[in-house]
């Protein structure tokens, strides 16, 4: 693509403004600064502007650690969303929220701007697996475990089977491979039990990684783009 657009896309900045930039001789292609807007660039050229790396890959993927009373949207008039918590310099134009965490669940959200790869990770016939700790206000009975694994009658829909394990007391894992509106804290109210936390802590194969403070967020390795669709 071209150097200027790609300037702009990944700085969120207008391609007027990415094309003073480069004009200003900041923006590097393999170690020599390039004054030309036009120049074609790709995935294999190491791009610096301003002294920041600039990913070449088409899209950009962000694990970003959720904290409460943010919500996953992509705008909203009166809540502050995921988006307006990103650093300046991830912010790229077209991310969302790969799936939605509740305002009040923490941990491991995905942020994206390839809708193909969202709609993977996120498509029930997939099964890509997101897990959850739960805090719950009282233990699970093993009826509740053998509802949640059997693809419990939540209304009238019958869901997929999930997991439920028992971590210690009131506190328990859940894995869940479809996303439907509070469905883990309707799964255990179906039971008469709370839940007073919830924070997702992997989706697919790949974990939250426990150095990010909520609010903090990185880009996915690329092994790790690669890994979270794979089957588990
Ligand atoms: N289930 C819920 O109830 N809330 C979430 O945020 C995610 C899954």
């Amino acid at each position: 693509m071209r150097l200027d657009k790609l300037i702009s896309d990944k700085m969120n900045i207008t391609r007027s403004q990415a094309k003073a930039l480069i004009k200003s001789g900041s923006v590097y292609v393999n170690g020599a600064a390039v004054l030309l807007c036009d120049k074609k660039v790709g995935e294999t050229d190491s791009i610096t502007a301003d002294g920041r790396q600039i990913s070449t890959s088409r899209f950009v993927y962000i694990m970003m650690n959720k904290p409460e009373g943010v919500i996953c949207a992509t705008g909203s008039e009166e809540e502050k969303t995921v988006l307006d918590i990103l650093p300046e310099d991830m912010a790229v134009r077209g991310l969302f929220p790969a799936g939605r965490l509740d305002k009040d669940t923490t941990g491991f959200v995905l942020l994206t701007d390839d809708g193909e790869f969202a709609h993977r990770i996120l498509s029930p016939k997939n099964h890509i697996v997101k897990t959850y700790i739960a805090t719950l206000d009282k233990p699970c009975t093993d009826e509740v475990i053998s509802d949640f694994e059997g693809g419990m009658l939540l209304g009238d829909e019958k869901l997929l089977p999930a997991k439920l394990k028992i971590l210690s007391g009131n506190t328990v894992q859940v894995e869940i491979s479809q996303g439907i509106y509070h469905q883990i804290k309707r799964m255990f109210k179906k039971h008469g039990i709370t839940v007073l936390a919830l924070k997702r802590t992997a989706m697919g194969n790949v974990l939250l990684d426990e150095k990010l403070a909520l609010g903090e967020c990185r880009y996915l390795t690329d092994e790790e783009i690669a890994q979270i669709c794979k089957k588990q």
